[in-house]
């Protein structure tokens, strides 16, 4: 037995025999917002679970925001009965076998076809200890990864082709061995910024499994070589700093911080910071400057944080999603999925785990989460510096590479596309830093120029191309691209001047 297998073992003995029936109510922030407890007090759904001595757990949402308020029961680890008060279709009279039939499971959160395996598997199952975190998987994967040497992870990171989940997808391999092979101290920084428009897939992994990405922190941590990591987190997302809080002191005081767990006696400290919130302070070099305790403003690039990051020493910035997907790859078929944030014209809102291995189409997609295809003329994929997607274009795959740090929102047959588009430019020219000329005033000329009622389409595509070579950051340098994309798809909204 390794180290890492007793340790895990002593945390599990301390299992107290499970009571068969459970009754998981989501206390998410969807469901704090929706009044879950008052409900089910209301509802006597508590007094239902009591009588039939059910263990009431307290937990996340599982991703199914648009059910919200929101309960499932258990029965024998067959998970698979949910009540949702929207859709109020609960007998009080039933047991919890038939609750089972109130919900229909084909809308799980988990557009992905193994729900076992994914990112989401633990998703509104936990009870927010470190022994339900245990049981159902967590820490499994670092101890078994902990047996190999740094060089065998960062090739296997290399191999698995894991991009970077923050939106641009850079290889996440390729960025840890850059930082791997400088100098050390070495740092990593994890960016649970999260402050564009319509994304809200990390807040609900704070949220809902915050030990999966405790675990993928420290893999990270032994591969690279890193003793001293940053947990960046949006000041605003009250509930994810809460849960990622309680579950890292636990994870310090069982010691799985430390060298009872981690290999060659090492220690990793891990910090939590909470950012101000805003778009441009989840751009990377805004982070480091903000830690340093610095003018939060972008850094020139190069050099890059690998060679030159937090205190000019090498440093990974990883996104949440991105080190919680580390602790999936090692399986046969590890999981090709993305986490979306789906919101607008949609029945069913929330967080899904999707294939984004083009094997599911967007029309595929739509249609599982209850689109009814023919109101919805387009998507925004992303938000601020997304993109359109046409319903001529529904047919098309879901690819990694094509799907941003995965907000997705529907329009409906009502949308103005173009006041989208004018609301997108003065949110960017609103969050435009001010630190470089080309974003500064760019934004600000941009959106007075589609404001105009005839739109002076040369002169918009000149600015934008201006933005895009010349901004310090991506914020000025992608703010063209919803833009350019509403212009290519929905071209007869445009009246235009010659071009
Ligand atoms: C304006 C702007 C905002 C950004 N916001 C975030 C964010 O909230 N979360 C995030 O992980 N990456 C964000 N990024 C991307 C980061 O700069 C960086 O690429 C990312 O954190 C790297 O992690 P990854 O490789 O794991 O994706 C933003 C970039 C820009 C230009
Ligand atoms: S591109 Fe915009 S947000 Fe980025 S540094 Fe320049 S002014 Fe600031």
């Amino acid at each position: 037995m390794t180290i890492q297998q007793a340790f895990l073992k002593t945390i599990l003995d301390e299992s107290s025999k499970h009571s068969i029936a459970q009754l998981f109510i989501h206390k998410g922030t969807c469901g704090e917002a929706t009044d879950i407890v008052s409900v089910c007090e209301e509802l006597g759904i508590i007094e239902l679970a009591m009588s039939l001595n059910a263990k009431i757990i307290e937990t996340s949402c599982d991703g199914r925001c648009w059910a919200a308020p929101s309960v499932t029961a258990q029965k024998n680890n067959d998970r698979g009965a949910s009540y949702s008060r929207r859709f109020d279709r609960i007998d009080l009279g039933v047991n919890l076998k038939e609750l089972g039939e109130v919900l229909d499971l084909s809308t799980v959160h988990n557009v992905f076809d193994d729900g076992a395996t994914g990112l989401t598997s633990r998703f509104g199952q936990l009870d927010g200890s470190l022994l339900a975190a245990v049981e159902l998987g967590a820490y499994g994967v670092a101890e078994k990864v902990f047996q190999q040497d740094q060089k065998s992870i960062l090739s296997k990171i290399e191999e698995s082709k894991l991009s970077g989940r923050g939106g641009a997808h850079f290889p996440t391999g390729l960025k840890w061995k850059l930082a791997a092979q400088n100098e050390g101290p070495r740092y990593l920084v994890v960016n649970a910024e999260e402050g564009e428009p319509g994304v809200f897939k990390d807040r609900h992994l704070l949220e809902a499994d915050p030990h999966r990405l405790i675990e993928g922190i420290l893999i990270c941590c032994y591969a690279v070589g890193v003793e001293k990591a940053f947990v960046y987190i949006n000041g605003q997302a009250h509930k994810g700093i809460e849960s990622f809080m309680t579950a890292l002191e636990q994870a310090r005081n069982s010691g799985i911080t430390g060298p009872e767990f981690l290999p060659e006696k090492m220690t990793v400290d891990i910090e939590v910071r909470a950012g101000a919130g805003g778009y441009v302070c989840g751009e990377e070099s805004v982070i480091l400057n903000s830690i340093e305790g610095a003018r939060p403003v972008p850094r020139f690039k190069p050099p890059f944080a690998t060679d030159q990051g937090l205190w000019g020493m090498p440093t990974v910035i990883n996104n949440v999603e991105t080190l919680a997907a580390v602790t999936t790859l090692w399986q046969d078929f590890p999981p090709p999925t993305k986490l979306v944030s789906l919101s607008g014209n949609i029945a069913r809102p929330g967080v899904y785990e999707v294939p984004a291995d083009g094997t599911l189409s967007w029309n595929g997609f739509l249609l599982s989460v209850g689109a009814e295809l023919e109101t919805v003329p387009a998507i925004l994929l992303g938000g601020p510096s997304g993109t359109f997607v046409h319903r001529d274009k529904f047919e098309e795959q879901i690819e990694m590479k094509n799907i941003g740090a995965g907000g997705i929102f529907v329009l409906s047959p009502n949308s103005s596309v173009k006041e989208i588009t004018n609301s997108l430019a003065g949110y960017n020219e609103r969050e435009s830093c001010g630190e470089c000329t080309p974003c500064r005033e760019g934004t600000m000329r941009l959106t007075e120029l589609l404001q105009q009622e005839t739109v002076d389409l040369k002169k918009v595509e000149e600015l934008i191309e201006v933005m895009e070579e010349a901004s310090l950051c991506m914020l000025g340098g992608m703010a063209g691209r919803p833009v350019k994309s509403a212009i290519e798809n929905f071209p007869a909204t445009w009246i235009s001047t010659e071009r």
